[in-house]
């Protein structure tokens, strides 16, 4: 492989949904497809990259020559993320869960009560917060994503002061968009000092693409 803008960088890359058990087979998720994620992980192998892909569960194939590392809940999704590191570059695209049941029950709950069962939740851990705030081996450059039905950039603005992170790639993801399982995206770039780009409507692949070429000349000013 020649070596690209990337060539000697490690990236993490976080991508798909997670699975939030309520018991052996019910579970919370959410649409995410894993495709903007998966497709900057291959964006970043091709650009030269040492990449591990964090994936939640996905119905897509893995990117050529990428290295995958499967999970189902936000909490497995944290912990292969910590064994991850370090790494230069942190792309945090996956649609983790932001609640999940406050126990998961051993067995199939039965619908042989009168009342359906409450579903009681508790709150996630914030892989991108965390990793952001890390105060040790924190990665060089954290990138996080925000997937809004309204207000878009308002969201995604505070989203970028509350996390921590570098940069932020905000997406409408209302239903009439298709954006969440389709193959094309309209995405946002928000930067700290608050430069703001929207970038037309491309196809998932590119907008990865594009993405990392962003990253690399971001990197090479570190
Ligand atoms: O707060 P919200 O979920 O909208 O933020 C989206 C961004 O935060 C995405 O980059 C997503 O991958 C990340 N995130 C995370 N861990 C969570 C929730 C969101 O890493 N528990």
């Amino acid at each position: 492989r020649p070596p690209g803008p990337l060539a000697g960088r490690r990236v993490l890359v976080t991508s798909g949904p997670t699975h939030e058990p309520i018991d052996p087979v019910r579970y919370l998720a959410n649409r995410s497809s894993g495709r903007q994620g998966h497709a900057i992980a291959a964006a970043a192998a091709e650009a030269g990259a040492e990449v591990t892909l964090i994936s939640g569960p996905v119905a897509i194939p893995d990117p050529a020559g990428v290295p995958v590392v499967r999970v189902e809940t936000a909490r497995e999704m944290l912990e292969a993320v910590r064994a991850a590191l370090p790494a230069d570059l942190a792309v945090f695209a996956a649609a983790v869960g932001d609640w999940r049941p406050a126990a998961e029950q051993g067995h199939k709950i039965k619908k042989d009560g009168a009342a359906p069962p409450p579903l009681a939740l508790v709150e996630n851990p914030d892989i991108l917060a965390t990793v952001s705030q890390m105060s040790e081996g924190r990665p060089t450059l954290v990138v996080g994503f925000a997937a809004e039905t309204d207000r878009v950039l308002d969201h995604a603005r505070a989203k970028l002061a509350r996390k921590g992170c570098d940069l932020l790639v905000a997406n409408d993801v209302s239903p009439a968009g298709g954006v969440m399982g389709g193959a094309r995206n309209t995405v946002h770039l928000l930067g700290r000092d608050g430069a703001l780009e929207t970038w037309p409507t491309l196809a998932k692949d590119e907008v990865g693409r594009r993405l990392v070429e962003r990253f690399a000349a971001l990197l090479a000013r570190t």
